[in-house]
């Protein structure tokens, strides 16, 4: 029996964690599983929402240590993650994604000789001043097991020498979520709250600190999402850190005038059934970009890089960065193109990744 601490911190690691709770339970005679949440998101609508949505049980752990700089936040969550480890005694922790929370109890359980499992390995957008950049390279170089999405994140940690016996290609866990919830998601009236029906309306969505902290970046992202909008409305459900730079930088005006309208942060089965049925997706999100991918919707993001660059090759995403202008263009052109025919998924995103990483810890 392998008990494993599964490590819950912010917003995308909740559907990635919750299918590979399941798959756990599903197979009690060889998993016991823990939830451990650190409190690195902390709002009902951040949080709690996942829970009640994705159908996992209350955290079994819960280290309430919320925001905070960096190096607050991470500090935090390693002093508060240590004594669970050393009560817990667990054969393993999962770590999931590439936030804070994820180097934290990474960190500390490898320092306490216990073996650390990483889901969403291997992936680089090559951009350092991405704090997620920083926890992905660390995490994968301190992991015993590497699980990852895509064959591109293979080849990203055999360059940097990690062991081909360490990394397993088992596909695309969130995807697992998604399937699970499409048919649910297909009950939630938030069309109808919002007021849009299909395949005429954008939804957009922006947390990065590069896109929304910047004041210049930020307003020129806001210009150009507004001339979109007279072509197409737009639902733009916000994310707290870009509430507050709305306010700081004053654009709610220039919001309100436009046809842009900002909801509150909506819960996984709202959103899924949101962006499902858009007809254009603008985001700096990268489960996103993976989540468009899968269902064929066109998606816009406003970045310079992608660390999910199958999502390009693969997929239905291109990278139009941040300038007013290009995003703009990129709206025009993306709205044009007739809606193609079924795509192939990209390998293994197909509902079965829970299951290859419950294989895979049992075997290593
Ligand atoms: C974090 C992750 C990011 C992920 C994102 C998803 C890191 C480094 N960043 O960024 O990779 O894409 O989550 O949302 O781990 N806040 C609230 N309520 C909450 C949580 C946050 O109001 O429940 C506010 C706080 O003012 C906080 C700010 O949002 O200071 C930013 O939160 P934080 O967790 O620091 O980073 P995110 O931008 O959410």
């Amino acid at each position: 029996m392998l008990k494993v601490l599964l490590i819950a911190g912010a917003r995308p690691n909740f559907m990635k964690i919750a299918p590979i709770y399941a798959e756990m339970k599903r197979r009690s005679g060889e998993f016991m599983p823990v939830i451990v949440h650190t409190g690195q998101h902390y709002d009902a609508a951040m949080s709690d929402a996942f829970f009640d949505d994705l159908g996992m049980p209350r955290p079994d752990v819960y280290l309430g240590v919320g925001s905070g700089s960096h190096a607050v936040q991470t500090a935090k969550i390693m002093t508060e993650f240590e004594p669970v480890v050393l009560s817990e005694k667990p054969d393993w922790v999962l770590v999931v994604g590439d936030v804070n929370s994820t180097i934290a109890c990474a960190l500390v359980a490898v320092k306490l000789g216990i073996k650390v499992a990483h889901v969403e390995a291997g992936l680089r957008s090559r951009d350092r001043a991405m704090p997620e950049e920083i926890n992905r390279l660390l995490t994968d170089a301190i992991s015993d097991l590497l699980l990852t999405t895509s064959q591109d994140a293979d080849a990203n940690l055999a360059a940097e020498g990690i062991p081909d016996e360490k990394i397993r290609f088992v596909g695309n866990v969130m995807i697992d979520s998604l399937l699970e919830h499409l048919k649910v998601a297909a009950t939630s009236n938030i069309r109808d709250t919002v007021s849009v029906v299909e395949g005429k309306y954008a939804v957009c969505t922006l947390h990065r600190p590069s896109n929304v902290d910047d004041e210049a970046t930020f307003t020129g992202i806001i210009e150009a999402l507004c001339d979109v909008s007279q072509r197409l409305p737009i639902i733009f459900p916000v994310h707290p850190r870009t509430r507050a730079k709305i306010d700081e930088f004053s654009l709610g005006e220039k919001i309100a005038a436009s046809n842009i309208r900002l909801i509150e942060p909506l819960g996984y089965v709202d959103f899924m059934r949101l962006y499902s049925g858009a007809k254009l997706v603008l985001t700096d999100s990268g489960g996103l970009q993976e989540e468009t991918t899968f269902l064929g919707i066109p998606c816009l993001t406003l970045r310079h890089n992608t660390e999910r660059p199958i999502t390009i090759r693969h997929g239905t995403n291109s990278l139009v960065g941040t300038d007013p202008d290009k995003i703009l263009a990129a709206a025009k052109d993306a709205l044009e193109i007739k809606t193609e025919g079924e795509r192939p998924k990209p390998p293994l995103w197909d509902g079965m990744a829970s299951a290859r990483i419950c294989d895979a810890l049992a075997a290593a």
